[in-house]
């Protein structure tokens, strides 16, 4: 791309180099922010949405982070200045979700004409997604995808300076771009990626197609960044990756999941580590005896069943088996004896039988997973799975659906209860002005409130669990 269309800048005053590139468009967005604050005399506004998983999430905390060095204020509605939408592709849902609200962006512009509304994320990963928008949707003014969201600033100047549509999708990632600003959600913990894109090609899933490949990122940079975060107040980090357990494969020399985390937990100040997602078919030994010593790690799996049926899961594409999926849950058990697993489960994928639905419903028991998202089967085009025969009708789905609810209620409820009458560290998440409740999380995921202060945000605090309703606590502290 040729930067010379930038004008009215020209085009050897831009850096090539990254971040500097990035920082210098931030620098005259701001520039010219100032100066529109001043002859308006009021502020300008950015509302930044979340549609997916964490790694989406993260990706919206720097692009909020961008916004909010150019100047821009964040608001909780989309009456503002700039309203960008961090998309999600994962199920047809996600997308319909989406839709319905450009729609309604589109009515808010007429009201605000100098409205900036950015779609970027995964489903823009997606040409047919892109093309809709440009037919029906022409009011957006800016569209990008996963893999340039570091070029949020660089785009935004180009709109303000260009007429119609800017759009910059890219097919791979180029570069790793370190050190941009971040707005983070919660003071107190925050995602840290460690790696980018997948290469599973689970066939029912259209991440990797728009994540791209797997990406290691260097450890010196994971660790400094954790270090920033502890020295800004976080006390929880959240590894972040699609499959953890493939981190540093790419790296030279190579480093393991294991290894980078516990050099994550040796940062001090630090007080607690998570991560997500393993993938069952290779959680390494090393990382469970790791988890089970290292009292900063958090003694909670999260690990994605999504079908019990061993035929299923070939045909997913998973790697492994009902009985070795047993055999990881007990091996999990073995070595760390107080942990908690959860999971991810699809029903419906195509040709599931009654039988195999069974075998799901049996690993939920066996397995005794504290919780489970449960989801049903989505086609993704493109994807192998949206080809095979048999799809499911969906008053089956539905079926299966109610069903695997309850049987994933009892035995939940079940686990969880188990830890009534325990004192227990709680991280301080949520305050409740009305009820005068703090909510807290266990270091297994599970959630308790009890009457507290707001001061205490952020603290990790001790709470006697005194009874379980359904999936959460109620408590008192200690
Ligand atoms: N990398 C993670 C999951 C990423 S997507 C892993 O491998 O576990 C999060 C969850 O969405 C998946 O675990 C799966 O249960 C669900 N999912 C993915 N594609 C889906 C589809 N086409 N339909 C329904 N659920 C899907
Ligand atoms: Fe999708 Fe499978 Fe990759 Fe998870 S591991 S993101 S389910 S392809
Ligand atoms: Fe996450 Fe959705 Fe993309 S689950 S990786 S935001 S498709």
């Amino acid at each position: 791309m040729s930067s010379d269309k930038y004008l009215p800048i020209d085009a050897k005053h831009i850096p090539t180099e990254e971040p500097e590139r990035q920082y210098f468009f931030m620098d005259l967005l701001r520039d010219e922010l100032t100066a529109r604050k001043e002859e308006e005399h009021r502020e300008f506004t950015m509302h930044v949405e979340t549609f997916g998983c964490q790694m989406n999430a993260k990706d919206s905390e720097k692009l909020a982070g961008i916004l909010t060095y150019i100047g821009y204020t964040p608001v909780e509605t989309e009456d503002a200045d700039i309203v960008l939408y961090n998309t999600c592709t994962v199920r047809e849902n996600a997308n319909t979700r989406v839709y319905g609200r450009i729609g309604y962006l589109g009515r808010l512009k007429k009201r605000r004409p100098g409205m900036k509304i950015i779609l970027c994320g995964c489903m823009m990963q997606e040409k047919e997604a892109v093309e809709k928008i440009k037919q029906s949707y022409r009011f957006v003014d800016i569209i990008f995808g996963t893999h340039n969201i570091y070029m949020l600033s660089e785009l935004l100047y180009r709109s303000f300076h260009e007429k119609g549509m800017v759009t910059d999708v890219r097919e791979e990632a180029d570069r790793i771009v370190e050190d941009l600003p971040s707005y983070r959600k919660y003071d107190f913990k925050a995602g840290v990626n460690i790696m980018y894109g997948c290469n599973n090609f689970c066939t029912y899933c259209i991440v990797p197609y728009v994540r791209g490949r797997e990406r290691s990122r260097n450890p010196v940079d994971i660790i400094k960044e954790t270090e920033q975060l502890v020295s800004e107040g976080v006390k929880e980090v959240m590894l972040l990756g699609q499959n953890v357990n493939s981190y540093g494969k790419t790296l030279d020399p190579q480093v393991s999941f294991a290894e980078l985390i516990r050099d994550v937990a040796k940062v001090e100040g630090l007080e607690r580590v998570r991560f997500m997602t393993p993938h069952p078919k290779d959680i390494s030994e090393e990382l469970l005896r790791e988890v089970a010593v290292n009292p900063k790690i958090c003694n909670h799996i999260h690990l994605p069943l999504q079908s019990g049926s061993t035929r299923l899961l070939q045909k997913m594409n998973r790697h492994y088996t009902k009985e070795q999926f047993l055999a990881l849950t007990d091996r999990i058990r073995e070595i760390i004896p107080d942990v908690a697993i959860t999971t991810d489960i699809i029903i419906g994928f195509p040709g599931e039988t009654e039988e195999d639905f069974e075998d799901t419903l049996d690993v939920i028991r066996k397995a005794r997973f504290m919780s489970a998202f449960t989801f049903i089967y989505s086609k993704r085009s493109g994807t192998p799975a949206a080809d095979m025969p048999d799809q499911v009708p969906e008053e089956v789905s539905a079926d299966r659906m109610k069903r695997l609810l309850e049987t994933v209620g009892e035995v939940a409820g079940a686990e969880a209860r188990k830890y009534t009458g325990q004192t227990v560290p709680v991280l301080c998440e949520v305050y409740k002005k009305e009820t005068g409740c703090v909510t807290g999380r266990l270091e297994n995921n599970l959630l308790v409130h009890f009457p507290g202060e707001e001061s205490l945000l952020g603290k990790i605090v001790r709470v006697k669990l005194d009874e379980c309703t359904g999936f959460y606590y109620l408590g008192t502290m200690v």
